[in-house]
C-alpha cells in the first residue's frame, strides 16, 4: 500500500479508537482550523556550539563556551567537544530534514571556526570555510534553504581576552568589536552569500548581555549586574547595524538576500489589571531594549530611558547605567532589519514592584517588576519553561502594533524533556506544545493579520543545552550521547511535525486535523503533576497517547521511512 494512504488509514483507526472527542471549553484555547499562507516557511533550528563538536579540529580557535565548559561549569561537567558531532554527520542531519519535508534550516556559523582569533588579519581557517560550504551545498542539493545566524553566543575567546568582547569601549565611535564583527560578517557574505539568502546577525542578544556580561553565569562569565549587560547590548546593537550596512552597501544588489536579528522575549501578562503598566514595562525592557532601536527609531524605549534615569538619581550616579547613542549612531541603527526574528518559549505573570530601592540589580529589579507563574501553567523540563500557548499570539500582536507591522520570522519555539531512562520517544507533551503554539501562531496570522512568515522548531536534534548540558532535550530527534556514533532516532514529534508541514496548518476536514481535534482535549488538560512532577515514569497523558496515537504513528513512520 502507498505509505501515505497507509498512514491516513492508521490515523482513521486511531480516531475511531480515541475515546474522547475533544471539545475544549475555553474560547481562547479553541482550535482554529485553516492553513497558513501558501508561502509560509517551516523550518527547524540548531546552533554551532550546541551540535557541531569538533571543537579543536584543524585550526579552529576556542570560543568562550569552550572555555566555560572546559572549566567544568556545565551540569555533569558536560562539554560541546563532540556534541551531536554534526561537523562530521551533517549529511545525516540534512537527510532528517528532508525526511520531514522541511524546506528551510536555521543553523549558525562558529566565528572562531572561520577566524580562529576572531580577526581576519590573524588568519582564516580554510577547513572551517570548507565545512560550511559543504553543509550549505548539501542543503541546497536537497532543496533546503539555509538561514544563517552569524553569532549564536560562541565568541572567539581571543576577542574576549584582547578587547573585553562586547564590553569593548562601548561609548566611543572607534570600538574595535563592531569592526571585527563587520569583517566577519563581510567574509561570510562573500563566501556563502551566493547561496544564503537569510542572514541573522545575532541570536538573542538579551541572553548574551544579561547572562554573559551581567550575571555572568553564561560565557564569557563577566559578572557586573549593574552595568555589564547595558554596555554589551549597546555594542551588540551597533555591531548588528554595522553588519546590516555592509550587506546593504556591498552585497544586497548582487545577492538579493535579507538581513535581520533574532530577539527573544517571554510574554508578560499582568497578574491583575493594576499590573498592566508593569507588564508593558517588562516587555519593553526585554524586547524593546533591542527592537525599539532597530525597528523603530534608533534609540532605546522611552520607558527604559526614564526608568533608568530615575534609578541613576536614586543610586546617586551622575549618569544613567543605560548608555546613550549619538545622533549619527541612531540614524545608522534605525531600520536595520529586513525581517523581525523572534524566539519565544514561555510567558510570565508580571506584578508591579515600583519603586523599591535597588540593592542588587537584576532583570526584574531594573524593570521594577516581580514575575511569577499561574498555578495551572504546566512546566517543561527546563525550570523557566511554562507552557502558555496564547502568549505567543499576544506577543506577535504586540510586535505588529509596536514596530510598524514587520514581517516576523519565528526563529525558535519548542519544549524540553528530561534526559531519562527509558528515553522519551513518544514525546506527547512536545507534540501538544507544537500543536497548541503553532495554532496560536496561525490565529495571529489569519485572524489578527500579523505578517508571520516563518515558524522554526527548536530543535532538529537533542543537543548541548548550555549550562544544563545534555540533561534537557529539545529535539525532534533523539541523540544518544553515550553512543560514539551519536546515532539519531526520530521521536513521535518529528512525525507530527512532518504532518503539520505537509498540511501547512490545520485544514478543515483533513485526517490530520481530525487527529488534532481529538488530541486537543488532552493537550489542554495536562495536570501539573504530569508535566512538572517528573518522576521518571510515563505521565498519564503520555500513556494514553502512546496507546491510542503514538504507537500507530510510529509504526506508520517506520514504514514510510
Ligand atoms: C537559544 C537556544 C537554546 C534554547 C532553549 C534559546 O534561548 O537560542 O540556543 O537551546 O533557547 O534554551
Amino acid at each position: 500500500m502507498e505509505p501515505r494512504k497507509f498512514f491516513s488509514l492508521l490515523l482513521g483507526v486511531t480516531l475511531a479508537l480515541t475515546p474522547i472527542n475533544g471539545a475544549y471549553d475555553k474560547e481562547r484555547d479553541a482550535l482554529l482550523k485553516g492553513t497558513f499562507p501558501q508561502d509560509f516557511i517551516w523550518s527547524s533550528a540548531t546552533a554551532a556550539y550546541q551540535i557541531e563538536g569538533a571543537w579543536n579540529v584543524s585550526d579552529k580557535g576556542p570560543s568562550v563556551w569552550d572555555t566555560l565548559a572546559h572549566q567544568g561549569r556545565v551540569y555533569n561537567q558536560d562539554t560541546g567537544d563532540v556534541a551531536c558531532d554534526s561537523y562530521h554527520k551533517y549529511p545525516e542531519d540534512v537527510a532528517l530534514m528532508k525526511q520531514m519535508g522541511l524546506k528551510y534550516y536555521r543553523f549558525s556559523i562558529s566565528w572562531p571556526r572561520i577566524f580562529p582569533t576572531g580577526e581576519q588579519q590573524d588568519g582564516v581557517n580554510q577547513d572551517g570555510v570548507r565545512y560550511y560550504n559543504a553543509l550549505i551545498n548539501e542543503l541546497i542539493a536537497n532543496d533546503i534553504q539555509p538561514m544563517v545566524t552569524l553569532f549564536h553566543w560562541d565568541l572567539p575567546q581571543v576577542l574576549q581576552d584582547r578587547y573585553g568582547g562586547f564590553l569593548n569601549n562601548h561609548t566611543t565611535n572607534t570600538t574595535v568589536i563592531h569592526d571585527l564583527f563587520g569583517d566577519y560578517a563581510r567574509f561570510c557574505y562573500q563566501n556563502f552569500g551566493d547561496r544564503v539568502k537569510y542572514w541573522i546577525t545575532f541570536n538573542e542578544p538579551w541572553i548574551t548581555s544579561w547572562l554573559g556580561y551581567g550575571v555572568g553565569n553564561f560565557a564569557p562569565q563577566h559578572n557586573e549586574p549593574a552595568e555589564g549587560q547595558y554596555k554589551a547590548a549597546h555594542n551588540i546593537i551597533l555591531s548588528h547595524a554595522k553588519a546590516y550596512h555592509i550587506y546593504d552597501d556591498e552585497f544586497r544588489a548582487a545577492q538579493g538576500g535579507q538581513v535581520g536579528i533574532t530577539l527573544n522575549c517571554d510574554w508578560g501578562t499582568p497578574k491583575t489589571p493594576a499590573d498592566a503598566d508593569a507588564a508593558l514595562r517588562y516587555v519593553q525592557f526585554f524586547l524593546g531594549w533591542f527592537a525599539h532601536p532597530i525597528y523603530k527609531n534608533g534609540d532605546y524605549p522611552e520607558v527604559m530611558k526614564t526608568t533608568m534615569a530615575r534609578k541613576a538619581q536614586e543610586e546617586g550616579r551622575t549618569t544613567s547605567r543605560l548608555p546613550e547613542f549619538t545622533p549619527e549612531q541612531k540614524l545608522s541603527i534605525s531600520g536595520t532589519g529586513d525581517f523581525f526574528g523572534l524566539n519565544h518559549y514561555t510567558t510570565v505573570e508580571v506584578t508591579d514592584a515600583c519603586c523599591t530601592p535597588i540593592e542588587n540589580p537584576n532583570y526584574d529589579t531594573d524593570k521594577d517588576v516581580g514575575t511569577g507563574h499561574a498555578p495551572d501553567w504546566p512546566r517543561a523540563a527546563s525550570s523557566w519553561l511554562y507552557v502558555v500557548p496564547w502568549g505567543i499570539r499576544n506577543l506577535l500582536g504586540f510586535i505588529k502594533e509596536e514596530y510598524g507591522d514587520p514581517e516576523i520570522y519565528v526563529t525558535e519555539n519548542g519544549r524540553s524533556d528530561h534526559d531519562q531512562d527509558p528515553a522519551i520517544m513518544m514525546d506527547m507533551e512536545r507534540i501538544c506544545y507544537y500543536m497548541m503554539y503553532t495554532n496560536e501562531v496561525m490565529k495571529a496570522s489569519n485572524m489578527d493579520n500579523v505578517k508571520v512568515k516563518a515558524y522554526t522548531a527548536w530543535s532538529l536534534l537533542d543537543n548541548f543545552e548550555w549550562l544544563s548540558g545534555y540533561s534537557e532535550r529539545f529535539g525532534l530527534h533523539y541523540v544518544d550521547f553515550n553512543d560514539p556514533t551519536r546515532t539519531r532516532y526520530p521521536k513521535a514529534s518529528s512525525v507530527f511535525f512532518k504532518q503539520l508541514v505537509r498540511n501547512n496548518g490545520y485544514p478543515e476536514g483533513s485526517e490530520f486535523t481530525k487527529y488534532v481535534e481529538n488530541m486537543w482535549y488532552f493537550c489542554h488538560n495536562t495536570t501539573e503533576a504530569e508535566v512538572n512532577g517528573y518522576t521518571g515514569g510515563a505521565s498519564q497523558i503520555s500513556s494514553l497517547f502512546s496507546l491510542f496515537l503514538a504507537i500507530p504513528m510510529m509504526i506508520a513512520y517506520s514504514l514510510i521511512a
